[in-house]
């Protein structure tokens, strides 16, 4: 069976975000990837708050319905903590040591890393390789979160009948998706350094790749909601409604001049301050490229803005363009759902790492 590469059993990638619960699942046949499944499924208000788990049971609930919406039949999924609820850093240790003492290393060594009681935390790491200019070392990049947000992720999943098979990193899942949009910009555009804005309901990152990997995250609220607030607020409705007459634009006339416009325009100076935190973090004063996520990509329009008053080169993501997609998926719904999906389809690409 030499030409046969082995089929890689492909992991669902459950995304919690503050809002909803969004499922993916990819499979790789001959180097070629395939949206199998995805779905969205909402959840109840303040189950997760700023990406804190409140409700087990209430998240678990719609882990099962968006399970049970996408057809699905695959137990094993991969979650992941959000990158504020992490802490990560490289070390050095001698090279010669094994797996097994590098652990045992670690447990000694990473109450000088990390800021909790170490029995209250979930600690992983990962061998990099040798050091630079010192081949006695190796760099190991630890990583560690909460016990509990590891534990509430994981219950919800098993509360809905999913196995867990990964845990990772929602920075991690972004900078997988965002490879994959990344070799698929023209090639006029330079991506040596590209800032992922992911703009949700809630919440905002920004990630940014520097030759294609990670090298700065951070998070802050800011999201769709204030716009759906705004849209409650001037025309008397209630959330759901305005979550929706947003989505379908049957609003009143003055509403694109002086409702949507401004949030573009706020969105967009978000985004100015948030590359200014990155600046500040780095030694850098530009990106090449932003590749604007989240559900708020999908306002029409909003990466014009951006470019506009940035003076940036703006793409909206869209990591599925050119997978192909299985028969039980709407491919015209998934590409508009696509920029909210990057977390969940990084998620699921981790099956092929
Ligand atoms: N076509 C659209 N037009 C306008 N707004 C949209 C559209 N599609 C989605 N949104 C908005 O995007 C937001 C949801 O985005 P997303 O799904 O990325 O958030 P989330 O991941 O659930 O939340 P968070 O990341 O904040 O935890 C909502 O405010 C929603 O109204
Ligand atoms: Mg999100």
């Amino acid at each position: 069976m030499l030409f046969l590469k082995q089929r890689t059993q492909p992991l669902i990638g459950i995304d919690i975000s503050s809002t909803s619960v969004k499922l993916v699942e990819i499979s790789s046949q001959a180097s070629n990837y395939r949206v199998e499944t995805y779905a969205v499924e909402p959840l109840p208000v303040n189950a997760v708050n700023e990406k804190n788990i409140n409700d087990v049971d209430g998240v678990g609930k719609a882990i099962k319905r968006v399970v049970k919406k996408s057809g699905t039949r695959n137990k094993k999924c991969v979650l992941a903590v959000p990158s504020s609820a992490v802490i990560s850093k490289t070390i050095r240790l001698p090279a010669n040591l094994k797996e097994s003492d590098i652990e045992e290393q670690l447990q000694i060594e990473a109450d000088q890393y990390i800021p909790y009681k170490l029995e209250e935390v979930n600690l992983d790491f990962e061998v990099l390789g040798p050091s630079a200019n010192n081949p006695e070392t190796v760099d190991v990049l630890l990583v560690a979160s909460r016990s509990e947000n590891v534990e509430m992720r994981v219950g919800a999943a098993e509360l809905a009948g999913l196995t867990p098979a990964v845990m990772e990193v929602e920075s991690y899942a972004t900078e997988r998706a965002a490879r994959v949009c990344i070799e698929q910009l023209p090639d006029e555009v330079t991506t040596d350094v590209v800032a992922v804005l992911d703009v949700g309901a809630t919440m905002t990152s920004i990630t940014v790749l520097e030759n294609g990997a990670l090298a700065y995250t951070r998070e802050q609220p800011f999201g769709g909601k204030l716009l759906t607030e705004d849209i409650m607020r001037r025309y008397g409705l209630s959330y759901e409604e305005a979550g929706i007459a947003k989505k379908e634009g049957h609003l009143p006339e003055n509403y694109a001049s002086e409702v949507l416009e401004p949030f573009k325009e706020n969105l967009a100076q978000q985004v100015h301050r948030f590359l200014q935190f990155y600046y500040a973090a780095s030694d850098r004063d530009r990106v090449d490229h932003i590749l604007l996520a989240g559900g708020c990509a999908s306002i029409e329009g909003v990466d014009k803005v951006i470019s506009s008053r940035l003076g940036a080169s703006v793409s909206v993501a869209n990591p599925f363009a050119k997978m192909s997609v299985s028969n039980r998926v709407n491919a015209q719904r998934l590409n508009n759902d696509a920029p909210a999906l990057m977390i969940a389809c990084g998620l699921s690409l981790r099956s092929f790492d």
